[in-house]
């Protein structure tokens, strides 16, 4: 494969949500150490000891620091300290965080339990606008500095099994696109999220019928279902120079998943299933 190399050389910047080798934020540290970064890593004080992320920081020679996505006062204090560490601003940030409650609880979409609908919004999407709010109002992202969060097909589509998290997805896209805007005009900062395939992550784990929702999205992309490590070098991308114009968009990564219908071979099948019944 074509070799890339210090694509981001002399970039700082904060990894959210990397929890153990599985997650889709561990894949882009490695990859964004590779590519000649610096970041702090950042998870709640409860996943960082009970997932591996200390291991990931040894071998990428990063800080780590504990806060809670949806507490501003963490927010603050870790934005505080990237700013001291680097003796400057950062260029680079992840927002690689999802939970529902009522996912993992099995609670189905028409019994939700509303406080932990809110608990949903606010991990899933409000981090998002607070971790941009700190940022911008503490100036502590470089012009053209690049903002990511993952974000997944379920906010344009009904997927069953994904319950609210679809909710907190079309909110996520939102937000990014409404302090793109702001950032984008007021600093030069690119706002962007990534619509990931299905991944057999801790979070993608806990979504009911993943096993088939992961077979039947390779099936119905043409190119497969995108790996956690195909999303990194897609983010790495996104936060180089190569980007500089790319902002308040949502990017599928998908493997051409989101613009199918039918595919060749379900029409096959559906077909065939139609003969047996004659
Ligand atoms: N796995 C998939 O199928 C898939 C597909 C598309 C998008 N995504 C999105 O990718 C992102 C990363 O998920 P993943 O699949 O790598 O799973 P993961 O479980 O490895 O990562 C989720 C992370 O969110 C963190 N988190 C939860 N609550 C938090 C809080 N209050 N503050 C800070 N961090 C908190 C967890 O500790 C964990 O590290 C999520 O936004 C997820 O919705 C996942």
């Amino acid at each position: 494969m074509f070799e890339v190399k210090n694509l981001l050389n002399k970039k700082n910047g904060i990894i959210f949500g990397a929890l153990n080798d599985k997650s889709i934020a561990w894949q882009v540290a490695e990859k964004a150490n590779e590519q000649g970064a610096n970041f702090i890593l950042s998870n709640t004080d409860v996943a960082i000891r009970m997932g591996t992320i200390n291991e990931l920081a040894d071998k990428t020679g990063s800080k780590v620091v504990g806060a809670d996505a949806t507490s501003t006062g963490d927010l603050k204090k870790l934005f505080e300290d990237a700013l001291q560490e680097f003796d400057g601003k950062i260029d680079f940030v992840l927002h690689s965080i999802g939970m529902s409650p009522n996912v993992r609880k099995g609670i189905p979409y028409t019994d939700i339990n509303y406080p932990n609908f809110s608990k949903t919004l606010d991990i899933s999407a409000l981090s998002f606008h607070k971790i941009l709010q700190t940022a911008y109002h503490m100036d502590a992202i470089n012009e053209w500095g690049s903002v990511v969060a993952l974000t997944y097909v379920a906010a344009q589509r009904t997927l069953a099994g994904y319950n609210d998290m679809g909710d907190a997805k079309a909110l996520l896209e939102s937000i990014a696109r409404s302090f793109g805007y702001v950032y984008g005009r007021d600093k030069k900062v690119r706002v962007n999220t990534v619509s990931q395939s299905p991944t057999p992550t801790t979070a993608g784990s806990g979504v009911s019928g993943i096993d088939s929702l992961l077979d039947f999205s390779e099936r119905m992309s043409p190119l497969g279902n995108a790996t956690a490590s195909e999303a990194a070098d897609y983010i790495i991308l996104l936060f180089s120079d190569l980007t500089r114009k790319v902002t308040m968009q949502n990017l599928y990564h998908d493997g051409g998943f989101s613009s199918m219908g039918m595919s060749q071979r379900a029409i096959e099948q559906y077909n065939k299933s139609f003969e047996e019944c004659d």
